[in-house]
């Protein structure tokens, strides 16, 4: 098998235990709660028939999750009910069903002086303080590693968050950020958290693994026992950077590792080491993870951008782990001219370093 695929058959008869599952399902909770936020919208999904033609599948839908609520990125979901349910939960307001108004955890926190701490590589902490510091008028700090851009910094800053540098990569920010937290009982960490088909339904869904939130929601929406007796099964495929393969080596030895990382220009996904709750949806429902280099995603960039979808690399990324699929394991995944594949595009367009090779 190719090393940049690795196959997980017994993900194939895997369903997710909604229930059993950390905290429970809170589907229709969250969403209400989305519902109640500035410039909520439904995301697009276009379809694109020339590729799908082209590697002889039924259809490749592209799910543009690349804007949510003004950012360019769909990261703010999760930071929202994650910044509004460990703030409440703090300040002992009910939040779990999302009952307690937005602006009155906002204002209470205020008035105790609660703080919130997040790190991040760009995305997460972008959307932690536009919740945070923005929306709710908390006093934010987000830890970043050094080698971030000031552009990016900016970005953070402009939501009214304060920026620390901390001289190291991304797993090397995180002990410096649990100990600003830890420092203080009222200071709040937070860490880093879709149907869609078009008539028929999606046989296989495509997603970016960072620290393996977003592909943790997608695999536990595909493998849910209610979306398999409606549609029936689904394969997920997750993609990371070569040079960040925390789920790829993880599933290779049956546990969760962290890597090594290097520079790349899928930033977003930039990640050593899978979040606790991720890796078990991950590690049983995952059905092949791919790995693609950062010219494979400045590839598709540029192929979605030629089809007038414009992405960031980690939303292609989906795109180029597509091509590799159909190239080193199309029949063991079972794409097939009757496969309907759902590609998630999590980022939208951006300045990036172009790659040579
Ligand atoms: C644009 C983008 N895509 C994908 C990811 C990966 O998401 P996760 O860390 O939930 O795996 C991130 C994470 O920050 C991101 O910013």
């Amino acid at each position: 098998m190719s090393p940049f695929i690795h196959l997980n058959p017994s993900a194939q008869e895997w369903v997710y235990d909604s229930v059993g599952a950390q905290g429970g399902s809170q589907e229709a909770t969250i969403l209400a709660f989305h519902k109640t936020l500035p410039d909520y919208n439904e995301t697009r999904l276009h379809s694109l028939p020339d590729l799908a033609a082209e590697l002889g599948l039924g259809n490749v839908l592209l799910k543009d999750e690349s804007n949510r609520f003004g950012l360019p990125a769909f990261k703010i979901l999760g930071a929202s009910w994650a910044v509004y349910r460990a703030v409440g939960s703090h300040l002992g307001l009910s939040v779990s069903d999302g009952s307690a108004p937005l602006a009155d955890v906002g204002a209470k926190a205020r008035e105790v002086g609660v703080r919130v701490v997040t790190l991040t590589e760009g995305n997460c902490g972008r959307a932690v303080s536009r919740m945070a510091a923005k929306i709710m008028g908390i006093p934010t700090k987000v830890f970043v590693p050094k080698y971030m851009d000031e552009r990016t910094r900016n970005k953070i800053r402009s939501e009214g968050a304060e920026i620390i540098e901390v001289d190291g990569s991304y797993d090397d920010v995180i002990p410096v950020a649990q100990r600003e937290a830890e420092a203080s009982d009222k200071a709040i960490l937070i860490l880093d958290v879709l149907e869609l088909t078009g008539g028929k339904p999606a046989t296989h869904a495509i997603v970016p693994v960072g620290a393996g939130s977003i592909g943790e929601a997608v695999t536990a929406h595909f493998k849910s026992a209610s979306r398999r007796k409606q549609f029936g099964p689904a394969k997920v495929l997750s993609v990371e950077p070569t040079t960040a393969a925390c789920l790829l080596e993880s599933l290779k030895v049956g546990k969760s590792i962290a890597v090594p990382t290097e520079d790349t220009i899928m930033c977003g996904m930039n990640c050593g080491t899978l979040s606790t709750t991720a890796w078990p949806v991950l590690r049983d429902g995952v059905d092949a993870s791919i790995v693609v280099t950062d010219l494979e995603a400045h590839n598709a960039v540029q192929e979605l951008e030629a089809r007038s979808i414009l992405a960031g690399p980690c939303g292609a990324a989906t795109l180029a782990a597509l091509r590799r699929a159909c190239t080193d394991a199309k029949q063991e995944l079972g794409l097939s001219d009757t496969s309907i594949v759902v590609l998630y595009c999590t980022e939208g367009p951006r300045e990036y370093p172009v790659p040579s090779s």
